[in-house]
């Protein structure tokens, strides 16, 4: 006899068989019907306890939340839902849960009250879903990439630069705060710091996986990124995970066709692997919609927008289009948007950029050639000597899901630029060496992979598609 996840069992279509199960009570019905579930699968089996023969004590003991070992029999099942049960020989309790206390109770709960019991909210079916759907994505991730001939580069988390020139980082210090050493200016001396010199943690790996696209040719590095922007949104987290690919001799329109045929084949991934679990999601979000007035409710169901992005081309926009449309539009012109687009050469708000997908081309658009003053120092400048090769993909329902552009591959015009942001070449001189040997056209872009995974769970707020959200004011757990 070996021991089975509930995944396992309930794909079997053999009968008789003496099986064993370990997992945790979801609910005890009639003193008879267990749900076991194991994590391996949303789908609960059903466990048939012979209460008469089984003692009052042990009975008292199968709550919710308990972890229980069951021997029994698997049998087709006689009820409804479900093609085979479990008929139970013998439970073991491994582990009580207090019904009084425990805070899972086979109800619905609020997704609030879930975030502050993140460390038990994987037990409803709702982030178990979740969180399987996230790792599935992951792992659609590595496969992609390695499939198509890029090397994984794991860029360091502790770096010196700011890639991003935004200044939105966390220090990373072993200075005493209280009595730091001062130099003779009166500063805080980072040279007595740890590392020598002043330190944070990574917003982006792109600078470093640019140095290994110009040797390895195809790379990509996904991990963890952290701003320290204030912005307590429903789309932001001061720890979120990158995918940041970096390509040698491909130029912005390869950097459009690679990230579009990515994010297609991750979410194609999903819809053939995770049937189950998108199925519940989608179901869970119908349920929502009802109490939504018509005039709110979604035209696609989940799968059915997942299918939608897999089966359609992006639609390919310049920035200098896209402000046309958005000051020809209605939320403009009768000043419904929160900033009004007056001129060439604004940024882009979330507002602008959400009524571009949900309401003006209803798909994924890829907004490019955006004006060189609102983008990075790194992005190539086009001809026109005012405008850069970025791009932005846009989703329905999420805003901006990845930021990329075709990188500055000439080191005169790069110098420039990051003297008119003073951006010191001593501290990017390696980054300045790539354009001084051997130099060449090159592109990628970055996607937020919490971004991903609310677009392919329709779940709406950040905080529940990781693990643990780091926002501000909030580090719990
Ligand atoms: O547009 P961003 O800032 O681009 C970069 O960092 C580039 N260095 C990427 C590159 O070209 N290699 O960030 C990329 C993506 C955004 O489009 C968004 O999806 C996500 O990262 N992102 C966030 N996700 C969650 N919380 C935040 N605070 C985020 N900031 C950016
Ligand atoms: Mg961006």
């Amino acid at each position: 006899m070996n021991t089975n996840t509930v995944s396992q069992l309930l794909a079997k279509d053999q009968f008789g068989l003496e099986i064993e199960i370990k997992g945790w009570v979801r609910t005890f019905r009639a003193k008879r019907f267990i749900a076991l579930n194991d994590g391996s699968t949303i789908n609960n089996i059903q466990c048939v306890v012979d209460f008469e023969n089984t003692s009052e004590e042990t009975l008292k003991r199968i709550t919710t939340g308990a972890a229980v070992h069951i021997k029994g029999e698997l049998v087709e099942s006689q009820g409804k839902g479900q093609k085979v049960e479990i008929v139970v020989t013998s439970i073991e309790i491994l582990g009580d849960s207090d019904p009084e206390n425990y805070p899972i109770q086979p109800k619905k709960h609020s997704f609030e009250f879930l975030r502050e019991n993140a460390h038990l909210r994987t037990r409803t079916n709702t982030f178990s879903a979740v969180m399987r759907l996230r790792s599935n994505l992951s792992f659609a991730v590595h496969k992609y990439f390695t499939e198509n001939g890029f090397y994984n580069m794991h860029t360091p988390i502790i770096t010196g630069s700011d890639a991003e020139g935004a200044g939105e980082m966390f220090r990373v210090t072993n200075l005493d705060a209280k009595n730091p050493p001062v130099n003779q200016e009166g500063k805080v001396d980072f040279k007595e710091d740890f590392f020598g010199k002043e330190t944070n943690l990574t917003v982006s790996g792109q600078l470093e996986a640019e140095t290994y696209a110009m040797s390895l040719g195809k790379v990509y590095t996904f991990g963890p990124t952290f701003r320290a922007e204030n912005s307590n949104t429903s789309r932001h987290l001061s720890e979120f995970w990158m995918i940041e690919p970096e390509v040698a001799f491909m130029d912005l329109a390869g950097n459009m066709d690679l990230a579009e045929d990515f994010m297609k084949s991750v979410i194609n991934y999903i819809l053939e692997n995770n049937k189950e679990d998108l199925e519940f999601l989608e179901n869970r979000l119908l349920d929502e919609e009802k109490t939504k007035p018509q005039s709110q409710r979604s035209e696609m169901s989940l799968i059915e927008k997942l299918k939608f992005v897999v089966d359609n081309n992006f639609k390919r926009v310049s920035y200098t289009e896209a402000i046309e449309i958005l000051r020809n539009s209605k939320p403009n012109k009768k000043k419904k948007f929160n900033y009004i687009i007056e001129e060439w050469g604004a940024d882009l708000q979330s507002e602008h950029e959400r009524f571009l997908v949900e309401k003006h081309f209803k798909c994924p658009v890829i907004l490019f050639d955006y004006p060189a003053n609102i983008k990075a120092f790194y992005m190539r400048l086009n001809e026109d000597g005012k405008t850069v090769r970025a791009m932005d993909i846009l989703f329905p329902g999420i805003g901006e899901m990845v930021g990329g552009s075709q990188r500055e591959e000439r080191l005169d015009v790069l110098k420039e630029k990051m003297a008119a942001l003073d951006i010191p070449e001593e501290e990017l001189w390696w980054y300045l060496d790539l354009r001084k040997y051997g130099t060449a056209v090159h592109s990628g872009f970055g996607l937020g992979f919490e971004r991903l995974v609310m677009f392919a769970t329709g779940m709406t707020n950040i905080r529940d598609v990781i693990p643990y959200p780091r926002t501000p004011q909030n580090a719990e757990f």
